[in-house]
């Protein structure tokens, strides 16, 4: 299959790759620029562990063509953090509560809560639940998961979007 050249915004860094049409966005972002936090689960859009943020929107890597994303800004977990690597407070809301057994979800269901939490208001427990539907987890049980993100909503101002030092 025939590859071009593409350019990629990834945590406020310029790539370029290689890519072919069927590449996604998860294949790119995992295997070519190596950013672990991008997970490979189900590949099929049900499981949230590839979620990243397009123009700040959630959205599943795995369903998403590489072409695709080309013009817009892409969002990973790591692009959350401080330029010299400190956490975001999601993320320290995440460790307070023991929200990450593996972590291996971790990725995802910040990037999906941090979403519902920009959207504005305060989002109920019920409305978290609903939220992270399409991210699962195989070890919380995911009440800690809530609280933390709970805890999250609850800040006066919660930091937005820190990073983007490409990491
Ligand atoms: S790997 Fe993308 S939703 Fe499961
Ligand atoms: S912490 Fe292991 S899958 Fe969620």
């Amino acid at each position: 299959m025939s590859r071009r050249k593409l350019a990629l915004r990834v945590n406020g860094r310029d790539h370029e790759v290689w890519v072919t049409p069927s590449d996604t966005v998860l294949d790119v972002l995992h295997d070519d620029l190596g950013l672990a936090d991008v997970r490979y689960g189900c590949g099929e859009g049900v499981c949230g562990t590839c979620t990243v943020l397009l123009d700040g929107s959630p959205v599943n890597g795995c369903l998403l063509l590489a072409v695709q994303a080309e013009g817009h800004d892409i969002t990973t977990l790591r692009g959350l953090m401080s330029s010299d690597g400190g956490m975001h407070p999601l993320q320290k809301c995440f460790l307070r509560h023991g929200a990450a057994q593996c972590g291996f979800c971790t990725p995802g269901m910040m990037l999906t809560a941090l979403d519902l939490v920009r959207a504005g208001g305060r989002p109920s427990r019920e409305e978290i639940r609903y939220a992270l539907v399409g991210n699962l987890c195989r070890c919380t049980g995911y009440t800690k998961i809530l609280d933390a993100v709970e805890e999250y909503a609850a800040l006066d101002g919660p930091d937005d979007i820190q990073g983007g030092a490409g990491r």
